[in-house]
């Protein structure tokens, strides 16, 4: 490393488990670039002091990870309408004169995913159910309702959650409780899962798919395993499905292009990369 290398990371606590150097990573060698993406162990209450002093160690930003993502609004100087509008931040630019924007791109990594992956479908198609009101369900209901989405069922297990998310966005968001999700699926363009179920350890999502049109695309965010239970019921009936590690990929692409000045790709082979299948 020399004086010109650029430096970006990660700070999250814990953060051995993040992806992200290894997504960066490959970026960095794959373009030539002189930089270096680290993963950075930081506790909460170190954060507002990791952050401030991020321009004299020679950051030109990072990423941020659970659990600092809600911390960050009060830290950073700046923050953008998406950022403010979802209540997290997830990159962080550090500018000439020290300041600190604060963005969230969880939404945008949604949407390009979809948009790489599910030929056909735009926001605008038809209605969306998101089932999940945690963090994420806020970023992507958020990006589905700028995006022209003409309706938004939010479904949750807590219907209280659903019904202040729907509250808190601007938008056509309707919550919907846990029983009905099924009915929900009426006439949808696009389902997507939020929540834990399905992931690795954890009791598959009960979700009947009989209302739901074949044409619907069907996306869930859980990307370990890639194809959940409820992605192959789906493509058991014809329904054209989007695994969840493209939305981690996408979601990457503005940190590196601010960071490091070069527009990185998602292709099969960062996919792959990230996967571990391919060193
Ligand atoms: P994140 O911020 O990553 O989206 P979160 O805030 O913990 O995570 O949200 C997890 C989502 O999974 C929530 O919508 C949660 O429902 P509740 O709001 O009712 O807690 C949902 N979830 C978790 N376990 C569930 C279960 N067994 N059945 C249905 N939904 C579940």
């Amino acid at each position: 490393m020399n004086a010109s290398t650029i430096k970006a990371g990660v700070m999250g606590w814990p953060i051995s488990h993040s992806c992200s150097p290894r997504l960066h990573g490959y970026w960095l060698a794959r373009y030539g670039i002189d930089g270096t993406y680290e993963a950075l162990a930081v506790t909460p209450d170190d954060l507002s002091e990791q952050l401030g002093s991020l321009r004299d160690r020679g950051f030109a930003g990072v990423n941020l990870t659970v659990p600092h993502k809600e911390a960050a609004l009060e830290v950073v100087t700046s923050l953008n309408p998406t950022a403010r509008a979802i209540g997290a931040v997830n990159t962080v630019v550090v500018g000439a004169d020290g300041n600190l924007a604060g963005d969230n791109t969880d939404g945008f990594g949604f949407l390009e995913n979809l948009r790489q992956d599910a030929a056909g479908w735009s926001a605008d198609t038809g209605p969306a159910v998101v089932l999940g009101a945690g963090g994420a369900a806020r970023a992507i209901c958020h990006a589905l309702a700028m995006a022209g989405a003409p309706e938004i069922r939010i479904v949750n297990r807590t219907l209280a959650r659903a019904e202040a998310l729907a509250e808190d966005l601007t938008g056509p968001l309707s919550p919907w409780s846990w029983d009905d999700r099924g009915a929900a699926l009426a006439g949808a363009a696009l389902v997507v899962n939020t929540t834990i179920l399905g992931m690795v350890g954890q009791d598959p999502l009960d979700l009947d798919l009989a209302s739901l049109p074949t044409e619907a695309v069907v996306n869930d965010i859980v990307y370990a395993p890639l194809e959940t239970p409820l992605l192959a019921a789906a493509a058991r009936r014809g329904n054209p499905v989007v695994d969840g590690l493209g939305m981690l990929l996408h979601q990457a692409r503005p940190g590196f292009e601010a960071w490091f000045g070069r527009t990185p790709e998602v292709t099969p082979a960062l996919r792959a990369h990230v996967l571990g299948s391919n060193p």
